[in-house]
């Protein structure tokens, strides 16, 4: 647990990601006294600006809408941590120069031992240069930690990432690595482990004897807007299903972990990911938005390419090979540009016992991940009254209510207070990205054309459900609609 005489370097620092996310994660660390004593925070990227044009963009998307008064000085004081060093990513002087920055702050600290900290806000273009050039001019060797933390896309296939991860790997030990998937800093998400294994109801019911399917949903309701170019060489599989959502299906499925330590935990995750063979064309939806309402189609993004087929939407569907799980299908599906931004996890248990009960609805466990984070069970009851008939109801944990006064952290908060902590349980390690591409990569080929032609997305309103193929898609894959039973 890093105390004291610890720098932030936030590679990137004019860029989408840090104003957005990083610097707002490491105000919400420093209002919340989570932020080791004296922790100066440094920017680091190619555009000249001086220190208070750096401090007055780092503090822009922090949220006091209500102008507290509060808040609006834990900004000033926020402020004096923040300075810049501008200068490239591929040149050693720039590095240098960076260092000599790091060492003017460090020798006013009291003690020599001081802690560095990389974090990678950047495009995938300079990751290796940058991992290389910190570690060999930035890297602090006389007692003190240096971590790196850096943030997906890891590569576009199986072999890219793993020249990229071999790549960073010649210069920062595994235990000095942080590779983020935000979605492991995800209250819900994490609040799965708890969920599964502090509960013997639960446990009880996690298998192919109890689950019909599972699906897990990620939707949006906004396009592409402004990120086209990036979004088009990448497409919504390796954005959103090829990290966020098999993250959340490993600690889903995974076996009981022998303790809470990371290795632990992270061993159980690669186990059943290796138990997954790799996704199938014919069970593999595809979908992009098309201009409705007054709102653009994605082709009319001008980033885009005007013949783009990159799908904007996807649903597939993966098996699991081992005895728990053998033959339940877990349907992942995301979508831009949709009706709704919700992220939920549906698991719909089996049909009762025919006999006594016909044609009842079947039980269904919602884990929403966001927005307003929830819990909830579909179950039959019987309706009050002098008969006995059952109608379907729902035993309701909604975090609003249950917990009034808790404050949920950002996922980004969570991750950072991770990292400085040294506590690896929430990032990804090499060989869990190494299988969680082997899943994905033959479908990713052939999306991009490697295999012949590419498939042909189909089109669906921008503020719709998604293509109109979807209901269909998941009743073949065994789900059942309440008014259907
Ligand atoms: C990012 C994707 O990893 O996750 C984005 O690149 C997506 O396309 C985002 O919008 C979603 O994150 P969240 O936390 O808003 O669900």
């Amino acid at each position: 647990d890093l105390k004291d005489n610890t720098i932030i370097v936030v590679f990137g620092a004019s860029g989408d990601l840090a104003k957005k996310k990083t610097l707002p994660a490491l105000f919400g660390l420093y209002r919340q006294s989570r932020l080791p004593r004296d922790c100066k925070i440094v920017g680091y990227a190619r555009t000249k600006m001086d220190r208070e044009e750096f401090q007055k963009r780092a503090t822009a998307y922090i949220n006091n809408a209500d102008n507290n008064p509060d808040i609006a000085n834990s900004i000033e004081a926020f402020k004096k941590s923040l300075t810049y060093v501008h200068g490239g990513y591929e040149d050693s002087e720039s590095f240098e120069s960076l260092n000599k920055h790091l060492e003017e702050i460090e020798s006013h600290y009291q003690s020599k031992e001081c802690n560095r900290i990389f974090y990678l806000a950047l495009p995938p273009s300079v990751f290796i240069p940058v991992a290389k050039n910190a570690k060999l001019y930035c890297h602090v060797t006389k007692g003190g930690v240096n971590r790196i933390i850096i943030e997906k896309p890891f590569g576009k296939d199986l072999q890219s990432a793993r020249e990229l991860l071999g790549a960073v790997k010649q210069y920062w030990t595994e235990d000095e690595t942080f590779r983020i998937d935000h979605y492991l800093g995800k209250e819900m998400v994490k609040n799965l482990l708890v969920l599964r294994f502090a509960n013997i109801a639960m446990g009880a019911a996690w298998d192919k004897n109890s689950i019909s399917n599972v699906q897990i949903t990620f939707k949006e309701p906004f396009g592409t807007e402004g990120r086209g170019g990036y979004f088009d060489e990448f497409g919504i599989i390796r954005d959103v299903l090829q990290n966020h959502l098999l993250q959340v299906l490993s600690i889903l499925t995974m076996e009981r972990p022998v303790s809470f330590s990371a290795e632990d935990i992270r061993d159980e995750k690669v186990k059943v990911l290796r138990s997954i063979p790799p996704v199938e064309r014919g069970e593999t939806l595809l979908g992009q938005y098309v201009s409705a309402n007054g709102k653009p189609g994605y082709l009319d993004d001008e980033t885009v390419p005007p013949d783009s087929v990159c799908p904007t939407f996807a649903a597939t569907t993966l098996w699991i090979n081992n005895p728990r799980w053998e033959g339940v299908p877990f349907i992942l599906k995301a979508g831009k540009a949709l009706n709704e931004a919700k992220v939920e996890v549906r698991i719909q248990f089996k049909d009762v016992t025919q006999g006594i009960f016909k044609d009842i609805a079947r039980n269904e466990l919602v884990i929403r991940i966001q927005p307003s984070e929830a819990v909830y069970l579909k179950l039959n009851t019987k309706t009050p009254g002098l008969y006995t008939r059952a109608i379907p109801t729902e035993m309701d944990l909604t975090y609003k209510r249950r917990f009034t006064e808790a404050i949920i952290p950002e996922a980004y908060e969570a991750l950072i207070l991770d990292a400085l902590k040294g506590d690896h349980s929430n990032f990804v390690r090499h060989d869990e990205l190494d299988v969680a591409w082997k899943i994905f990569t033959p479908i990713l080929h052939w999306i991009d054309g490697l295999e012949g032609p590419r498939p042909h997305p189909l089109p669906y309103p921008y503020g719709s459900r998604g293509p109109k193929e979807m209901d269909a898609y998941i009743k073949r894959h065994g789900y059942k609609r309440a008014e259907d039973s």
